[in-house]
């Protein structure tokens, strides 16, 4: 049988860099969705390292604000690899303020970004999936988006909208083999935190009862157990791994 697909986007960032070694180690053909401003160069280098360090990875350019863009790049891994399997909603960016300071364009990139591409990116691949009888759709959301965040009512609402529509597709396909989840990290040890002022930061570490930041590869083993076949039973679910930040 041929290995199973997996599109990862934003996967050459800091927790998309563990799903992908994760899901290559699980077995299966990953693809790591890039965009970088078209910045080709930076992905390449990313590939290469990890490709010195046993991982085989292909590279899937796209936008993920743009539909046209992403359909592109769901055509092109059709072609070289077959139809994505795997689909993990992980690209995301933040434009921290407080809501006085916060300009149109900050709230349109958040929500485009992070929130309007989960439904691209899905809407291109269910297809596909309803007609395998077999699928995954894992978004990557956010304990802020549980809690919400003091400077983040863009990013909040995104993160908080994706789990809305994890459970609205998760009804509409549960009955054809594929399962729709989210998954909220907390505070990950991430150059994404590191954009955090340091005393605002070291603030929120010490609201983190397991006394650290987590690791990008805590995140990767919730996505491991979502992805593959063990997990059927579970859809529409909200899984946290925060430390203890936000209990719900
Ligand atoms: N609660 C209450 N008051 C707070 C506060 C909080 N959590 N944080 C800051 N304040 C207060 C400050 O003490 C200050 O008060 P004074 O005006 O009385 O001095 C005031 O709010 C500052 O307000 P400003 O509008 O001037 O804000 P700013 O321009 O200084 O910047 C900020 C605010 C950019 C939001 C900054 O606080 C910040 O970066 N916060 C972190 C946001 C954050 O956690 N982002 C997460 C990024 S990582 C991620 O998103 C991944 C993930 O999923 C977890």
């Amino acid at each position: 049988m041929s290995k199973r697909v997996a599109l990862v986007t934003g996967g050459t960032g800091g927790i998309g860099t563990a799903i992908c070694k994760q899901l290559h180690d699980d077995g299966y053909q990953v693809v790591a969705g890039y965009y970088a401003g078209g910045k080709h160069e930076k992905a390449q280098a990313w590939q290469a390292k990890l490709s010195s360090e046993g991982y085989d990875i292909a590279l899937g350019f796209g936008n993920i604000t743009s539909w046209e863009s992403c359909e592109a790049c769901i055509d092109n891994i059709r072609k070289d690899f077959g139809t994505v399997d795997i689909l993990i909603n992980n690209g995301g960016i933040t434009r921290d303020t407080t809501l006085k300071k916060m300009t149109p364009d900050m709230w349109h990139d958040v929500i485009a970004t992070n929130l309007t591409s989960v439904f691209y990116m899905t809407r291109l691949v269910i297809n596909d999936m309803l007609e395998k009888k077999w699928g995954r759709i894992i978004n990557i959301s956010s304990v802020n988006a549980e809690k919400g965040q003091f400077g983040q009512a863009n990013y909040s609402a995104a993160k908080a909208g994706m789990h809305g529509f994890t459970k609205a597709v998760a009804q509409e396909v549960a009955a054809k083999g594929i399962t729709v989840n989210t998954v909220s990290p907390g505070y990950i040890a991430t150059s994404m935190i590191m954009d955090v002022p340091e005393e605002v930061r070291n603030q929120i570490l010490k609201g983190i009862p397991v006394g650290r930041f987590g690791k990008p590869e805590e995140i990767a083993n919730v996505i491991s157990f979502l992805a593959g076949d063990n997990s059927g039973f579970v859809t529409g679910s909200n899984i946290s791994a925060n430390g203890g930040q936000h209990m719900s």
